[in-house]
């Protein structure tokens, strides 16, 4: 086994999945006990993760020395490779700037940790501090243009430090240095990938003769779940999509046909758009919009239930991203509670079937196209639950949703066009509520304001808006102001995440 001691860096979690991605056991643990783990345990290696803090605060997150005299092999991430300096003797202090983003790393000393690794390899680095000079026995093993401690390593205590972060995908070797490390603990790394076949036993064993339903929103991981699900028991599956009139033009189309066409089953099809405008009506707050819709929701899946027999499953497309993010963890900064729709009531007394509760965003995508689900699917960019109603600032009206759906597919038709889709995380429309004028033909009349918003994003957690060419935004704004009715105006959106949230509600 691994453990992973975790001072609260965001991808704590990224990196425990890396281990269990060769198939080593792993345990994810917080400082204050890691020694009495450590010590019970016996793991065969320890990782320290990075984290928010700075190892010079007040309660800087810490650990006994005595761990680095157990004989174990020792990795430490970021805060994991400052935390080894300032404990074993080495000092740490404010790097010049802070760093985010890509690096190129240069090894430029031996060590097993780098073990057939490129010289010079692309790194993620996401850091304020770092250490100027490196404990008795240890020796900088790598560097960046702007690091000269990118890495340190005491290579006969097996004690390995990298200031970068392996674990996330733009670190072009990342899993190579998993795999030395596991190497050097001793482990016999492999590559696992994701069985298939056992998961659709396993939901056969389940399920069993009984049936399970499924709500189906046309997001890729419902999707994925209820093939999986179809795969194992064909037709007991009932998959059941509500139209709202806040997804996507062409989602109900989209979702009826594959469910049809690839997988032979109907999917049940609730068209509601008049019923979620009506509970919108005269609402303007953000978070009651989003109960309204969530409490509606509810309300309808149930009702369906009723109408028939031996149901006793409930197919949800949970992933881990989403498990971790509502659990948080101790030391991380601030990581937002999960607001999917989800959390369908416990009276409904259904048993929960989550395929892939223990799966990553890029994991799912990749069985995705095992599964052979069509691209439309798989390459979409994700809508959030609620939907358009939190893209259009104020009360929900048909007008204005109309307004948002039409200017929304002009963008996702233009970025789409131009190559830019699928390297943006979102790209939408947002119905500002602010009135403005316009000339239009004679006179002067006042429209709404649309925003666009675009953003690229790494990691999901922290979003840069898209450096967009001119060309394409001028024809998007031309295309909106020209083709949605009520419309005087476009603005482009150019706040980045944090301190600005992706979606404007
Ligand atoms: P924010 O706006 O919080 O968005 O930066 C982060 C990600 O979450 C999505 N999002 C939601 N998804 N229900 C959802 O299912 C919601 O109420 C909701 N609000 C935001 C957002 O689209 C982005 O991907």
């Amino acid at each position: 086994m691994i453990i992973v001691v975790d001072f609260g860096s965001q991808t704590t979690h990224l990196i425990s999945r890396r281990v269990a991605d060769f198939g080593i056991q792993v345990k994810i643990i917080e400082p204050d006990v890691a020694l009495e783990v450590i010590t019970a345990v016996k793991p065969a290696g320890i990782i320290f993760s990075g984290g928010p803090a700075s190892v010079y605060e007040r309660h800087a997150p810490t650990v006994s020395k005595t761990i680095y005299t157990l004989g174990i092999p020792i990795l430490g991430i970021c805060y994991g490779q400052q935390l080894t300096a300032h404990l074993l003797g080495g000092k740490v202090k404010p790097g010049k700037t802070k760093e985010f983003g890509p690096a190129a790393l240069v090894i430029d000393g031996n060590t097993r940790l780098f073990s057939s690794l490129s010289t010079r390899s692309r790194v993620w680095m996401s850091h304020g501090d770092v250490v100027a000079s490196p404990p008795l026995g240890f020796s900088f093993v790598g560097n960046t243009e702007t690091v000269a401690a990118a890495a340190m390593t005491h290579e006969k205590r097996r004690i390995y430090c990298v200031q970068f972060h392996p674990e996330v995908e733009h670190t072009e070797h990342g899993a190579l240095i998993f795999k030395n490390f596991l190497d050097i603990c001793g482990l016999s790394a492999k590559q696992q990938s994701v069985d298939i076949e056992a998961m659709i036993k396993t939901i056969k064993k389940t399920v069993g003769s009984k049936k399970a339903i499924a709500a189906v929103s046309g997001g890729l991981d419902s999707t994925v779940s209820a093939t999986l699900v179809a795969r194992a028991i064909g037709k007991q599956l009932i998959p059941v999509h509500i139209e709202n009139g806040l997804m996507r033009k062409g989602t109900t189309q989209t979702v009826v046909s594959y469910f049809r066409n690839k997988l032979g089953i109907n999917p049940i099809v609730l068209s509601k758009e008049k019923e979620f405008l009506k509970v919108l009506k005269g609402k303007t707050d953000p978070e009651e919009k989003r109960k309204a819709i969530g409490k509606l929701y509810i309300e309808l899946f149930e009702k369906e239930l009723k109408n028939h027999t031996h149901v006793e499953f409930l197919v949800q497309g949970t992933i881990y991203s989403d498990v971790i993010e509502s659990k948080g963890t101790r030391y991380a900064a601030n990581i937002k509670s999960h607001h999917n729709i989800g959390g369908l009531p416990k009276r409904m007394k259904l048993i929960l079937v989550e395929p892939i509760r223990e799966l990553y965003t890029d994991q799912v995508r990749s069985l995705a196209k095992r599964l052979r689900i069509p691209r439309q699917f798989i390459s979409q960019q994700p809508h959030p639950g609620p939907g358009y109603a939190i893209r259009i600032i104020g009360e929900v009206t048909k007008e204005r949703l109309v307004r948002v759906c039409l200017a929304d597919a002009i963008i996702v038709e233009e970025v789409n066009m131009t190559g830019w889709y699928e390297k943006l995380l979102h790209s939408f429309a947002v119905a500002t509520g602010i009135q403005s004028t316009a000339v239009k033909g004679d006179g002067r009349g006042l429209g709404e304001v649309i925003a666009v918003r675009a953003v690229v994003s790494r990691d999901r957690m922290t979003a840069d808006w898209a450096k967009l060419p001119d060309s394409l935004l001028q024809k998007i704004s031309s295309r909106i102001v020209n083709e949605v009715p009520g419309v005087s105006r476009v603005v482009y959106d150019i706040t980045t995440k944090p301190p600005a949230t992706m979606e404007w509600e």
